[in-house]
């Protein structure tokens, strides 16, 4: 069994090895927080995309789609609460200059009786989201500091961080002591002028989330579609966050993308709705391969709720640092809209001609990032297992088990050997195919090899044109997970193909 971050190390490796995920401005140094989706990945990212547009929009009757910008009126974020409120308490170190959140310090605390007699306490400090994650980094200090650790008799006590404790507590960085401020509120927006003047009026900020694109048009939706309540707005953007502790490969990044729905419905019904789509969202990623045991609901407390929230829940998955989470459905009420026909000055309501009753709607929105989503989805496709090499040897393989919705490229053509009746003929097929899904033709290396290769693409078919292709118009199309060979006839490819694929 691999340990988490050995199989982090693998799968980090991997997606550059094979063109999934690559560091943004990598030839500079990089830039923390921020990645760039090569060929395979752009792929498996559009795919989420399409797959979640599809579901959530274009195959029901109560959704429609938005693009808003991604630059808006900076009033918006007054009106939303993001310019006040938007903020994670951070603590500086005076002498790394090291930044980190707050609520991620963790400080282990150790009474007892040394060797030598006489009672005294060790400090060791650790960032993380969860008391599970930081006990496992402190383990690893305390083996670290070996010798000195045995002299002590009791246990370790885990703490969080508070401004008492700032004084003795060391930098979990440079574990320099007493070198913590205590915690300033900072502000996660990123900022930025619009048009030629850099003065406090021109100030305007990147958007943090895609939902107020989508309140600040509600009227504009509701209008020009003659829609009735319910219904939802949809929308997949770029978002952007200044993290203080971007992490876990693209699990925390600056820059990262958004599928966000706004279901706006009675005030009445806004439970119900709330129930309808804490379900829906946790079946989405079942049906697209995530193991249910390795997603769960976790309802927020009472203190953990954000503003504008009456109830969330969030959809973790357990990814191989930690169970996170993965998106979150929250019944945001009539905050939103409240707020910005307080601030605009405009009418947000809602007018039912039936019950003749006006109202502002309340609002479910469950909010996914697509980032996160793709990362689930590797984590869970990497494997590794055995399967018999061009002589018939058993050797290691590692494979992505992606879902054939979501794999990258659906089927890889070759020609057994570089002959020209085959080469031919796996290109007609190659040219047959690509209209219709991503095909990917390649005729270089032993046959074993272009499968090995495509098996870490998550390629989930993989066609041959052989000896046998010459006399009687078959192929061999392989399948990624049981290694199953099928003779199928060229005219049945496309057939075969699509029963397989499911489209
Ligand atoms: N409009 C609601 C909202 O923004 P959120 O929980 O802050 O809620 C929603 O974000 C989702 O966006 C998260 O569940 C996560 O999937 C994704 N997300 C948030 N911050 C992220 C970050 N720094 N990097 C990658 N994804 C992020």
């Amino acid at each position: 069994m691999d340990k988490p971050n050995d199989l982090m190390d693998k799968l980090v490796s991997l997606c550059k090895r094979r063109g999934f995920i690559f560091q943004s401005s990598e030839i500079y140094g990089g830039l923390n927080g921020c990645w760039d989706y090569g060929p395979l990945g752009v792929e498996l990212k559009r795919n989420v995309k399409n797959l979640w547009w599809r579901d959530m929009v274009t195959s029901r009757d109560d959704m429609v789609g938005l693009d808003a910008s991604i630059i808006m009126n900076p009033k918006v974020w007054e009106a939303s609460g993001h310019v006040g409120g938007f903020a994670d308490p951070m603590i500086d170190c005076k002498k790394c200059k090291g930044r980190f959140r707050a609520d991620q310090l963790y400080y282990a605390v150790r009474e007892g009786q040394s060797r030598q007699g006489g009672s005294a306490s060790v400090w060791f400090s650790a960032i993380a989201d969860k008391v599970e994650d930081a006990s496992a980094v402190m383990e690893l200090q305390l083996k670290k500091k070996g010798r000195q650790i045995r002299e002590w008799t009791n246990d370790f006590e885990l703490v969080r961080y508070d401004q008492e404790q700032s004084e003795q507590a060391p930098c979990p960085a440079c574990d320099e002591k007493g070198s913590l401020t205590v915690p300033r509120a900072f502000n996660l927006m990123f900022k930025t002028h619009c048009g030629a003047m850099e003065d406090s009026s021109s100030v305007t900020y990147l958007r943090p989330e895609t939902a107020q694109g989508i309140f600040v048009n509600f009227k504009n939706v509701l209008d020009t579609q003659r829609l009735k309540l319910p219904f939802g707005i949809a929308q997949i953007g770029k978002a952007f966050r200044n993290e203080i502790n971007p992490r876990n490969y693209t699990f925390r990044s600056r820059e990262f993308e958004m599928m966000e729905v706004e279901y706006f419905c009675h005030p009445s019904q806004a439970d119900q709705w709330y129930q309808y789509w804490r379900k829906a969202r946790f079946d989405w990623y079942v049906n697209l391969g995530l193991r249910s045991d390795r997603l769960r609901l976790r309802d927020h407390e009472k203190d953990e709720l954000a503003h504008y929230a009456k109830s969330c829940v969030d959809i973790e998955y357990a990814f191989p640092f930690g169970v996170s989470e993965l998106e979150g459905v929250a019944n945001r009420t009539d905050f939103d809209l409240k707020r910005h026909q307080e601030y605009s000055g405009r009418d947000m309501s809602y007018y039912d001609d039936q019950t003749k009753e006006r109202f502002l709607p309340y609002v479910i929105e469950p909010s996914a990032g697509v980032d996160r989503s793709v990362l689930a989805f590797l984590c869970e496709a990497y494997t590794e297992d055995e399967a018999p090499d061009d002589k018939g040897l058993p050797q290691k393989r590692v494979l992505m088990r992606l879902h054939p919705k979501l794999a990258p490229i659906k089927v890889a053509v070759f020609p057994l050997v570089k002959k020209d009746r085959m080469q031919e003929i796996a290109h007609k097929i190659h040219e047959q195919l690509k209209g219709r899904w991503n095909a990917f033709y390649d005729e270089k290396g032993a046959v074993g090899r272009r499968y090995r290769r495509q098996d870490e693409a998550g390629t989930p078919f993989c066609i041959t044109v052989d000896g046998q292709t010459l006399e009687d118009q078959t192929v061999t199309i392989r399948d990624r997970d049981s290694l199953a060979q099928d003779r199928v006839s060229c005219d049945r490819i496309v057939d075969y193909l699509s029963e397989h694929l499911g489209n």
